[in-house]
Parts: structure tokens; sequence; C-alpha cells
């Protein structure tokens, strides 16, 4: 099997990122530029992808929103990719609900990328991705960026929370019908310093740096595990935390409630 980030590898693959203008997917584009794959990028903005792609004659821009469904359907029809090796799904946005109003709209403008976003990058690349399996002996791999978010109810975090929780059974059940053909593993990321979590104003232990992330995705995800959490530390409070609900829903979420009027 050759190596996502094997830098002595010959082998160059065809990889495509969604959320690529910024935060974690900019990071992972960084990170793989260096080692001479063919790589596709995506984001709303496509001043910041096209310069991205001015750097390496290797990358190359397709601006889309992810939530438009029509747009999505040929998305990567429009350009001339002949297959795809690797997709990570890393699109994504944050809304923070302010109770006692339970707004629908921002529920459903997070739940359209996240989640839909999801569900159309997979309508769109998964016919290039099955095409590798005959071009090459090679099994393709999806990596979803999910979120710790949905191990438990965080607060604030209904729409966030529950996009992220969907996504995750989403690629999981898609693993079930497609375990044959196509690798799928799912990241759990906690807090990671990024231009969504610079409008946080709780408290955001373990935070790392996109970069690390990145290289923390990229190293694990050689192996193709079904998961991938980090921090360690975190994901294990949380699924201690788990084993003990009321503690957790009587005290200590409450810690990551916003501490002043920040918007989010
Ligand atoms: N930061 C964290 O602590 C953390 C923790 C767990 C999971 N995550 C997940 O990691 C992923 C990356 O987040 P980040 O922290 O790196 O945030 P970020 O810096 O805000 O990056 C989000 C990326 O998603 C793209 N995006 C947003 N809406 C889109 C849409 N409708 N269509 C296409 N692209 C869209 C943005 O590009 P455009 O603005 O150009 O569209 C941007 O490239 C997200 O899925 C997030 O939920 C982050």
């Amino acid at each position: 099997m050759v190596s996502l980030v094997n830098l002595e590898s010959t082998d160059k693959q065809h990889i495509w990122i969604t959320g690529a203008s910024s935060g974690i997917g900019k990071a992972i584009v960084q990170q793989l530029a260096t080692q001479g794959h063919q790589i596709y990028i995506s984001g709303r903005n496509s001043e910041v992808l096209d310069k991205l792609a001015a750097q390496d004659g290797n990358i190359t821009s397709i601006p889309c929103d992810v939530g438009n469904d029509e747009a999505m359907k040929v998305l990567l029809q429009n350009h001339d990719i002949e297959y795809l090796d690797t997709v990570i799904l890393c699109a994504g946005t944050c809304e923070y609900i302010d109770l006692p109003l339970l707004d629908i709209q921002k529920t459903r403008r997070v739940l359209d990328t996240n989640f839909f976003g999801v569900v159309n990058s997979c309508i769109a690349a998964l016919p290039l991705l099955k095409k590798t399996n005959a071009i090459t002996v090679k099994k393709p791999h999806i990596i979803g960026i999910g979120s710790m978010s949905s191990y438990l109810g965080f607060p604030r975090a209904e729409a966030y929370g529950s996009s992220k929780a969907a996504m995750s059974y989403f690629l999981n059940s898609l693993r079930s019908d497609l375990n044959d053909v196509i690798d799928i593993t799912m990241v759990y990321p906690g807090f990671i310093k990024t231009p969504m979590t610079d409008q946080n104003d709780f408290s955001m232990p373990f935070l790392l740096s996109a970069d690390k992330a990145a290289s923390i995705i990229l190293k694990k995800a050689e192996r193709r595990p079904l998961t991938i959490a980090f921090p360690l530390r975190l994901h294990m409070l949380l699924q201690i935390m788990k084993l003990f609900p009321r503690l957790w829903y009587s005290g200590v979420s409450g810690s990551l409630r916003r501490t002043s009027g920040a918007k989010a």
C-alpha cells in the first residue's frame, strides 16, 4: 500500500480536499504539496484557492459551495480528473445557537455545509474513487473530518454537534455498504486553532495548531484506521464523561459555555 505521506514515494496520488482555503484543510494542502501529489482543492473563496494553486503546478483550484446540490453533481465532471485516490472532506462551518432562539435558519445553514455538503461531495467523488479500483491496484480512501462535539451534547452546539453526528453516521453507514471497495476513516479532532475557533471565547483545553492537526491526520491516515481521535487526553476525558453523563450535563459541559458577549 502506498502511503499518503511517504516522502520517498514516486507514486503520485490524485487527492481532492474540500475546505482547503483555510485552517486544517489549508494546512493539509500545504503539507501534501511538498510530496508531488496531484491535488484538487475546493472551498468557496476562489481567490485564496487560486493563490494556493499558483504556488504549485500540481494544485488545481475547484471552487464550490458544497451545500449546492445541483452544482456539486457536475463539479468534478467539469474538470479533467481521471480518477481520485483520496478525498479529504474538511469543509465545515460553525454557528452557535443562542437560546432562547432555537434558530432554524442557522441550523439549516450548518447542516447544509457539514452534513449535506459531505453527502454532495461523496456523490461527486464516488464515480472517480471507484475508477481507481479499475486503474490502479490501490483501494481508494475517504477521510471525513468530524468533531468530538458529536460524542456528547455540548452547549450552544445544537446545530454544529448535530451536523457532525449526522456526518459521522453517514460515513460509517457508507463504509458498511462500500467496505470492499473504499476505505473510510472518520477523524475526530479536539480544539484546533483556526479561523473557526478564533470566534470562541470559552476555554479550549489542549488546543493544537492547524499544522499539528494536519500532520497528525496525514500520519495516522497512512494506516487507514476506522477512526482517528486527537488529542488523546481530550478524547479520553470525553469518553469517561460518556460513562457519567449526569456529571457532564449537570456541570462540566457548562464550563465550555461562552464567557463574554462575543458573537459566534
Ligand atoms: N477548529 C477546530 O477546533 C475543529 C475541531 C473539530 C473539527 N473541525 C472541523 O475541521 C474542518 C475544518 O475546520 P477549520 O477549523 O479548519 O475551519 P476554517 O478555518 O473555518 O475552515 C473551514 C473551511 O471550510 C470551507 N467551507 C465552509 N463552508 C463551505 C461551503 N459551504 N462550501 C465549501 N467550502 C466551505 C471554508 O472555505 P470557504 O470559506 O472558502 O468556503 C474553509 O476552507 C471543519 O469541518 C470543522 O468542523 C474543526
